[in-house]
């Protein structure tokens, strides 16, 4: 029970933020004509924001250290990251929430008991009724896109991607919610799912660059080329192999992590030419750093 709660509320931590963003992301990203779409990507927005407080609420002294020390809960270009993104899209951010994010304490050892078993049971089945509207609002957006019945400044690739890592999610709730825990994930699986995620996010920061930064447009091309690479030696390892693809994904996700870093306070700074809102830029960093905690288990 006690891995269950723990795993829980870590699960949450990351995701229920990163599913408020692409929330955040889908509304922003449509014309001003469209406003019953917007209206569905800001009830998301607005219920996500509410569950990740009640998740940070319940989070403090029950989480681990490490995760919370990992960079994917929040970065310290988050807090900036959320105020520009509120100056330019006018869209409102609880950032009370960022602030105790930064304060959350590390795993003590009392406190978890049955109520707290009985909050937790409630969260997980509140993100997987949240889950299954957002997913098939994603999926809406998607098909009205690709049949050219709408017009928004995300790419198709995008919408597909957050739709993934939203089903990811969907996919360890129902695994913790069946077998009390997250432990018999398969390594090789999350490497070929982040190892996309990785490439995807290179070929949209190239995407979303200004033409004349022609140097970072490189530098992306460069990673989505190895991503790639290791998403294809991902698929086909097996045993030993797998070990050895591991320490090389961890390595090329390091340097990853620090192009990304960059990017989110160039960004933040306006150092960087871009069309990139800068909580995309953190959110970004968010899932390296996520990844990184997992290769390094
Ligand atoms: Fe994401
Ligand atoms: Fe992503």
């Amino acid at each position: 029970m006690e891995v269950y709660m723990i795993q829980s509320l870590e699960t949450h931590l990351f995701f229920a933020r990163i599913m408020k963003e692409h929330s955040l992301f889908l509304e922003a990203s449509f014309p001003a004509k469209e406003t019953r779409w917007i209206q569905r990507a800001k009830f998301f927005r607005e219920e996500w924001e509410a569950f990740l407080a009640d998740v940070v609420r319940a989070s403090d002294g029950n989480v681990r250290r490490e995760v919370l020390d990992s960079g994917e809960v929040v970065t310290p270009f988050t807090m900036f990251a959320e105020r520009k993104t509120v100056q330019y899209t006018g869209i409102p951010i609880n950032s009370d929430i960022t602030l105790e994010e930064q304060r959350l304490k590390g795993l003590s050892q009392s406190g978890r008991h049955c109520e707290l078993l009985r909050l937790i049971r409630g969260l997980n089945r509140r993100a997987l009724r949240l889950l299954g509207g957002l997913i098939r609002l994603k999926e809406e957006i998607l098909a009205a896109m690709v049949s050219c019945q709408l017009y928004t400044t995300n790419y198709p690739l995008l919408i597909q991607h957050i739709t993934r890592e939203a089903k990811l999610y969907q996919s360890f709730l129902m695994h913790l919610e069946r077998t009390g825990s997250l432990c018999s994930r398969d390594m090789q699986e999350l490497e070929v799912f982040w190892n996309q995620i990785m490439m995807e996010h290179a070929l949209f920061i190239r995407g979303l660059l200004d033409p004349t930064e022609e140097g970072l447009i490189e530098t992306a091309d460069a990673f989505s080329r190895e991503y790639r690479a290791l998403l294809e030696a991902a698929r086909a390892a097996e045993g030993r192999s797998l070990a050895e693809l591991t320490a090389r994904t961890k390595e090329e996700t390091e340097r990853y992590r620090d192009f990304k870093a960059a990017g989110a306070q160039g960004i933040n700074e306006c150092e960087i030419r871009s069309i990139i809102l800068p909580l995309l830029a953190d959110h970004v960093l968010r899932e390296a750093n996520h990844y990184l905690r997992i290769l390094e288990r």
